[in-house]
């Protein structure tokens, strides 16, 4: 990739574009915006910038395009597939000046919104007019709305309330050319010429910077039940998992942690014990909700007959919202719990849910075969595993190039199970190496076409989703 370096002349220019307020060459400051929360991966940007209108955007893309430097636009820095590094340098936008909630509009049920809010600010601020918004990634108090479409993210509750691009039905959008476009128009249905709308979620930032974005929102359950089931196995919870849904039953939550992802994030908040019996091998936190608090107890009633017969051990009932607020921090903490624990990576796997006990049993399988520790945990109820790989005292040649080759066969175990290699982080810089186990050449053909349509010059996020 032959991209131009950023001269003194060039930083005038967008200077004179955003203000000089808002640009930032300090190098102990760019150390901010030259991670995210991607292993440890660093690359630092030669300038960032914080513009505040869609059209200091466009003006930046413009001038990006003439003098063909890479742009990397940036949300809350949450990411975990390294969609927010400045890989090649040159300009990263910073977008958290775009941080307002533009209008609720409990008429309609939905909402205009920035794309720097930050998720639970949004949630909160819906939550006031009876609203919902159910994305809920783990680092919603600090990721922003505009990474959670890059990325269509998910979270716990997307098993019965699906993921970002559900709720999302117009963007506002700076083309990587400079031009802004709105995706679709603010209504329900929409079979108006191709959806637009929903390729921009989850492009990583590769197509466009969105700019504003238009929410549908659904009205706010009233009650919700939360209850923490331990297995004897994994293989029991997992397929206790399929057994749920087969009994009729589709619960808002259904998250699967293994015996060390919930030990790991004890150790790791220090305040948030729960009893462990030495015989557990995994656990499934689930959750109901509704309007009606007999029918969700009757739910649980079905929920535990179920677990009784996949060799489950006591289960723990969170009879307070403090209790609850205890497990869900002990979930929500699993990752940051295994990053503060070792060098790690994370594969954000993905398949058909009753396939989840073959896929657990075969990342443990290739962990033996490649020397590796990993620590599953996720959104059992999608069929979406997280499998933190852990370095622990692995050599670094083992590291660094081994351990590809097992990364390899866990995605095309993946793959062979009917799932793909990321259900919500996205492709970004991490996995791109493997988007041949999923995709053949007429597949990447046209999603690289899409990308050399919107961005002829290949200046905005470039080294993302694909080689280049
Ligand atoms: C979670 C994030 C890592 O599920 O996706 O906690
Ligand atoms: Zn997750």
């Amino acid at each position: 990739m032959s991209h131009k370096n950023i001269t003194k002349e060039i930083i005038d220019q967008l200077i004179n574009i955003v203000g000089a307020e808002y640009l930032i060459v300090d190098v102990d400051v760019l150390e901010k915006f030259s991670h995210d929360e991607t292993e440890d991966l660093r690359f630092y940007p030669e300038v960032v910038v914080k513009p505040r209108t869609a059209e200091e955007i466009s003006a930046i893309l413009k001038l990006a395009n003439i003098e063909n430097i890479p742009v990397t636009p940036r949300g809350g820095g949450t990411g975990l597939s390294g969609g927010a590094l400045a890989i090649y340098g040159g300009i990263l936008i910073s977008m958290e000046r775009f941080n307002e909630i533009l209008e609720i509009d409990d008429d309609n049920n939905q909402a205009t919104v920035e794309p720097g809010v930050i998720t639970e600010v949004f949630q909160n601020a819906v939550k006031e007019k009876g609203l919902f918004y159910p994305p809920d990634p783990s680092s919603k108090g600090s990721c922003f709305l505009g990474g959670n479409l890059g990325e269509c993210a998910g979270g716990p509750k997307a098993v019965k309330y699906g993921v970002t691009r559900d709720y999302i039905l117009n963007l506002q959008v700076v083309l990587p050319t400079g031009e802004i476009i709105w995706t679709g128009a603010n209504v329900l249905k929409n079979s108006t010429g191709y959806n637009l709308t929903q390729l921009l979620v989850g492009s990583e930032g590769t197509l466009g910077i969105i700019t504003q974005i238009v929410f549908r929102l659904i009205p706010l359950p009233k009650e919700d039940l939360l209850m923490l089931i331990p297995f004897l196995s994994e293989e029991s919870a997992c397929n206790c998992v399929k057994d749920i849904f087969k009994a009729g039953i589709t619960p808002s939550c259904m998250e699967f942690m293994e015996r060390d992802a919930i030990m790991m994030s004890m150790e790791f908040l220090g305040d948030c014990d729960v009893e462990v019996a030495d015989n557990v091998k995994a656990h499934l936190l689930i959750e109901v909700d509704g309007n009606d608090a007999d029918v969700l107890l009757h739910d649980c009633e079905v929920i535990m007959g179920v677990a009784e017969k996949h060799e489950c051990g006591e289960v723990l009932f969170a009879e307070s919202d403090n209790a609850k607020n205890r497990l869900w921090r002990l979930r929500r903490n699993v990752a940051e719990a295994v990053k503060a624990d070792s060098v790690y990576k994370e594969e954000d796997t993905v398949v058909p849910r009753a396939q989840l006990a073959i896929l657990i049993k075969g990342v443990k399988a290739l962990g033996v075969k490649y020397g590796f520790k990993s620590v599953c945990y996720g959104h059992a109820g999608d069929g979406n595993v997280h499998v933190n790989i852990l370095k622990g005292d692995m050599s670094e040649e083992d590291w660094n190039n081994k351990l590809i080759d097992g990364i390899r066969e866990i995605f095309e175990l993946v793959k062979s199970l009917g799932g793909t290699i990321s259900g919500e982080h996205g492709i970004g810089l991490v996995q791109k190496e493997f988007m041949d186990i999923i995709f053949d050449e007429n597949q990447l053909r046209i999603q690289k076409g899409i990308k050399k349509l919107f961005d002829p010059k290949n200046i905005l996020n470039p080294g993302k989703i694909f080689e280049d």
